[in-house]
């Protein structure tokens, strides 16, 4: 038997508990593991609380990230033993995911664990952490280096914020923190930011063109932040977007991609090909201090995970909640 947390619905709507399980009812798939951490991430929070419907398939255990060990493969790439990483494919969604002490899926979707990181430390980088990476190599791939000028990154006390702000920093960017928590300017700058932005500066709509500021975006808001972000882009440069914090929508114009050159790029971490997980990884492994990851993580046992996902729902929380899911 394992524990996981269940989201089931019925006809009163979502419920979420934790239950027990035989492991001969884990799903189909050639690689089983022990999961040792899982995560919270903002989507986690949206399908635990229902506000979303990101659940597609039900009884659903969620928790789209995992790290743990093997125990049993058909998989060749994988042995009882390896440690491993999950992150997205659609786990915790439409299959069963990483918020329980097992998990059985396709070994395509693993990765190795990075020998510098415990899989706690994997999964307070989780997929926030993991989608700043593929942020920041976006802008890096564009050209973008560090003295064409400041880069903003919105949501900055939130997961991806967090880590795209300490990766920018290490890779020598003067890096701009977009926060509605402004009394968070210690932890901001502890990151690396050099100054704190107040959030509510890009969240009204705004003219097509504004004054260039930024050499490069990492913006977790969407809505009119990352339609402001784009036009206050300087010429030439670039914007990753992974996110609607703020919301779904996209008030801006084509006037900063037609007449600034900015480029828009939209970044996916849940299909996102294997090379480029590959180099995400890569990134975390090399810049990310553990001290500083230390420093933006908080963790809570299995039953914590639902108060928890309601808090980061709230906007309650700072930086990355790992879920000890054998507690
Ligand atoms: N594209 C992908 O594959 C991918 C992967 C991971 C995450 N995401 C998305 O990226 C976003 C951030 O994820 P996360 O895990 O970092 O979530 P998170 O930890 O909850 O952080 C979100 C942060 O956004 C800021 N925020 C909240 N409401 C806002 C508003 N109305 N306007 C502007 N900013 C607001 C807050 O930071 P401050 O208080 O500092 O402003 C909050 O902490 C989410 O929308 C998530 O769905 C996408």
């Amino acid at each position: 038997m394992f524990s996981a947390l269940f989201i089931e619905k019925g006809e009163a709507g979502q419920s979420v508990s934790l239950a027990h399980r035989d492991e001969a009812q884990l799903p189909e798939g050639n690689v089983t593991l022990e999961v040792e951490y899982s995560t919270l991430n903002y989507k986690d929070a949206l399908a635990i609380t229902g506000k979303s419907p990101i659940v597609r398939k039900f009884p659903m255990i969620p928790g789209i990230d995992l790290a743990g060990v093997v125990t049993e493969s058909s998989h060749a790439d994988w042995s009882p033993g390896d440690r491993a990483v999950l992150n997205g494919w659609g786990v915790g969604e439409s299959h069963w995911g990483g918020l329980g002490q097992r998990a059985r899926l396709d070994g395509d979707w693993l990765v190795p664990l990075p020998e510098v990181f415990t899989s706690r430390q994997a999964m307070a980088i989780g997929t926030a952490g993991y989608t700043a990476a593929l942020c920041v190599n976006a802008l890096l791939a564009h050209g973008l280096t560090p003295d064409q000028g400041e880069v903003l990154v919105t949501g900055a006390t939130g997961g991806v914020g967090s880590v795209a702000v300490a990766l920018l920093a290490a890779s020598g960017f003067t890096v701009a923190a977009a926060t509605g928590k402004t009394t968070e300017v210690d932890y901001l700058q502890g990151l690396g930011a050099a100054t704190v932005v107040d959030r509510a500066e890009l969240a009204e709509k705004g003219k097509a063109l504004q004054k260039e500021r930024w050499a490069g975006v990492v913006d977790a808001a969407g809505s009119h932040t990352l339609a402001n972000a784009c036009a206050q882009t300087r010429y030439g440069g670039a914007v990753a977007a992974c996110g609607l914090a703020q919301g779904m929508d996209f008030g801006g114009t084509v006037a900063p991609f037609i007449l600034r050159g900015v480029t828009l790029f939209g970044i996916d971490s849940v299909m996102a090909p294997k090379a480029r997980r590959a180099e995400a990884w890569a990134r975390l492994a090399a810049d990310l201090e553990p001290e500083v990851l230390e420093s933006i993580t908080q963790e809570v046992a299995l039953p914590e995970a639902i108060d928890a996902a309601h808090r980061l729902m709230d906007g309650a929380v700072r930086g990355r909640i790992v879920v000890d899911v054998n507690r």
